[in-house]
């Protein structure tokens, strides 16, 4: 393994206090819906979990596995579910929640795939959102945080599995 060092781009009150706005945001417009929340795993169930805490609306949950195939990390075009939804969405008010979006790839996927659902809304929470590395067009409905082009862990982003249980999120270096 590569030796890496981190150093921390959102303290945890930082993150906490975002969580809460964009929960409160949510909570306004989904007042009196049939709300579905359907996160993206692995990495965006610590973020799902802080967020459907802090809803003042009911929702239930459910999750999605995406798989990209393409060159190591970076994810590429050809985006599949690996794992499907076990909710029937058409007529629900969906909002998918992500972890981050790079790329844009994964996100663009999935809503076309449940779009074809016929749900009775579709939108996008990402916890973070690299602007910078996007190759499709995609505009999140809600943002926690814009973040320059850095490969950040934590708070459940992962690098080859590891560091998602930081309660912050850091940007990876590398030592060498
Ligand atoms: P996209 O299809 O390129 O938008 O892929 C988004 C996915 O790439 C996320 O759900 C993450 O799993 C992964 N990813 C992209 N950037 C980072 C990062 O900085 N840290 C950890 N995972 C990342």
């Amino acid at each position: 393994m590569k030796e890496t060092t981190t150093e921390i781009l959102f303290p945890k009150a930082v993150i906490e206090r975002r969580v809460g706005e964009l929960a409160a945001q949510i909570s306004r417009d989904y007042a009196g819906k049939d709300l579905l929340i359907v996160g993206i795993l692995n990495g965006a169930f610590v973020f799902m979990a802080d967020l459907i805490r802090a809803l003042n609306v009911p929702c239930t949950v459910d999750f999605v596995r995406m798989a990209s195939y393409g060159a190591g990390s970076v994810s590429s075009g050809e985006v599949l579910i690996r794992k499907d939804l076990e909710t029937p969405v058409a007529g629900r008010d969906i909002l998918i929640v992500e972890d981050i979006v790079d790329t844009g790839f994964t996100l663009s996927r999935l809503l076309e795939i449940l779009r074809e659902r016929r749900p009775a809304s579709l939108k996008v929470c990402a916890f973070l959102d690299k602007q910078a590395r996007r190759r499709v067009p995609f505009v999140a409905d809600y943002v926690g945080f814009p973040i320059p082009d850095a490969f950040v862990v934590g708070y459940g982003l992962d690098y080859n599995e590891q560091f998602r249980f930081f309660p912050d999120v850091r940007v990876l270096r590398d030592i060498v």
